[in-house]
């Protein structure tokens, strides 16, 4: 084995990430409520194949093998989101105990099978009676988030000490309340500031609420994030990409490190004042104990005079003659190493952790086997990425594969493969992929009893 988890240091915190909608099923068993997940997908058109999550791979009942799975894989953390509505049915209110149970016994056994658990308390399945009172649209959010987190970290706080306050929100914004492409599928400047406003100020005071409970606990939030080129030589494009890169990279970082919006560089933004009210700069901002990136691909980018507010098109991959994964992304590992250097220089004094990174391909079983060589290029590539920006100082603390198994990839359905194990959805039976038996020898403890076996 030409490349070893060993090159990166003892204390490097290894994992698999997956999130509650996209693998739990049970959608609405032991007292769950609806999430605006549930409804969107009960949307005709709206997801590849008219597909829905209500059974996923169902992790709810399957767990216990899943876990037994990855702890054989040497997988030592891993990562995953608590469905708001299991917990609170209503968002709010009365809490439902049976969901608690079951994050109980999933945190347990986690920690029995001496696997680390990872929560995320906010990966985009908003409940959906807050949806009807507005959702993130809705200031009132801040408070009902509070609330919540407070009650999640009570509950769990004992046992989980890495916590993830949202995951993505450009993405969960963008797709949900600008383009309407996830749930709830609003579409629009004026849904998109109101969410992207509050769901900055929940992305500080969760974090608040986490270290004001037990300032033991290891707080965190994850961003996606990818590198925004121009597509030529052009003025035009490199200050389309710049624009870009203001939605992609910098929205919700920047008032997080205390520096406000980074309205100056795309005027859209200065909208979202109409949204504030004196002192919310303070309450934007947090340190927090580590950030998550995840990072897939970089998008390419041209001046448009016919794309609103932002005047810029993506240069599809497809259409660049690069390599491609299953999601039109492009394989691009330098890509990784360059957001881990770009936030290192933004936030020296905070540790960076990959909290996702992966590929879909077009996987296939011959007899009972899933050869998938291009994934395993795919993680080893980018992983020598992420090594060449620790050796040259980046404090980098962990990674974390997206996915364990295949799931339910929102809009897209269950078409792509994004998982170490493979999932056939009919029997629901899983099978490691070469890639899954390609991670557990990467984190093989003793490295040399690996190559005594080859
Ligand atoms: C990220 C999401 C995750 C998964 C991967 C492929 O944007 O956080 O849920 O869908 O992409």
């Amino acid at each position: 084995m030409d490349f070893h988890s060993s090159a990166f240091g003892e204390g490097f915190h290894w994992g698999v990430s997956s999130s509650a909608y996209q693998t739990e099923g049970a959608s609405l068993e032991d007292g769950k409520g609806s999430s605006i997940w549930d409804s969107f997908t009960a949307q005709p058109g709206r997801i590849y194949g008219s597909q829905n999550a209500n059974t996923a791979t169902s992790f709810f009942h399957r767990y216990i093998q899943d876990i037994i799975l990855m702890q054989y894989l040497n997988i030592r953390n891993f990562r995953f989101s608590l469905a708001w509505s299991r917990i609170l049915p209503e968002g709010k209110g009365r809490p439902n105990e049976k969901g608690i149970e079951f994050y109980d016994r999933l945190i347990d056994f986690c920690l029995e099978q001496n696997i680390d658990p990872w929560v995320t308390l906010y990966h985009w399945d908003l409940p959906q009676s807050l949806e009807d009172k507005g959702g993130w649209t809705n200031r009132d959010i801040v408070h009902w988030f509070s609330d919540y987190v407070e009650l999640c970290v009570r509950k769990f706080g004992d046992r989980v000490s890495n916590w993830i306050v949202l995951n993505e929100p450009v993405v969960f914004t963008g797709g949900g309340y600008f383009l309407g492409i996830h749930a709830p599928g609003r579409k629009g400047l004026s849904s998109f500031l109101p969410a992207v406003h509050h769901a900055a100020l929940c992305q500080a005071t969760g974090g608040k609420v986490i270290r004001s409970m037990n300032s033991s606990l290891r707080v965190g939030t994850s961003f996606s994030c990818s590198p925004v080129d121009p597509a030529d030589e052009s003025r035009s494009s490199a200050e389309a990409a710049a624009r870009v890169d203001v939605i992609t990279n910098r929205l919700f970082v920047e008032p997080l490190l205390g520096l406000g919006y980074p309205w100056a560089d795309l005027k859209v933004l200065q909208q979202l004042e109409k949204y504030m009210y004196p002192g919310d700069e303070e309450l934007l901002a947090f340190d927090m104990d580590f950030i998550g990136l995840q990072n897939y691909t970089r998008e390419v980018v041209r001046y448009s005079p016919v794309i609103p507010y932002i005047n810029a098109a993506i240069v599809k991959p497809s259409r660049r003659n690069v390599p491609v994964t299953s999601m039109d992304w492009e394989v691009y590992p330098e890509g990784i190493y360059r957001m881990l250097k770009r936030f290192q220089s933004c936030a020296p004094q905070t540790q960076l952790i990959i909290t996702e990174n992966g590929a879909a391909f077009p996987d296939v079983v011959t007899n009972g086997h899933v050869h998938d060589e291009n994934r395993i290029d795919f993680y080893r590539s980018y992983l020598k990425q992420v090594l060449r920006a620790k050796r040259e100082g980046v404090n980098i603390g962990g990674y974390f594969a997206w996915s364990f198994t295949d799931n339910f990839e929102w809009a897209e359905g269950y078409r792509p493969r994004f998982g170490l194990v493979y999932v056939d959805y009919a029997t629901q039976k899983r099978i490691v992929k070469d890639s899954g038996f390609w991670y557990k020898q990467f984190l093989e403890k003793h490295p040399e009893a690996v190559l005594a076996h080859r």
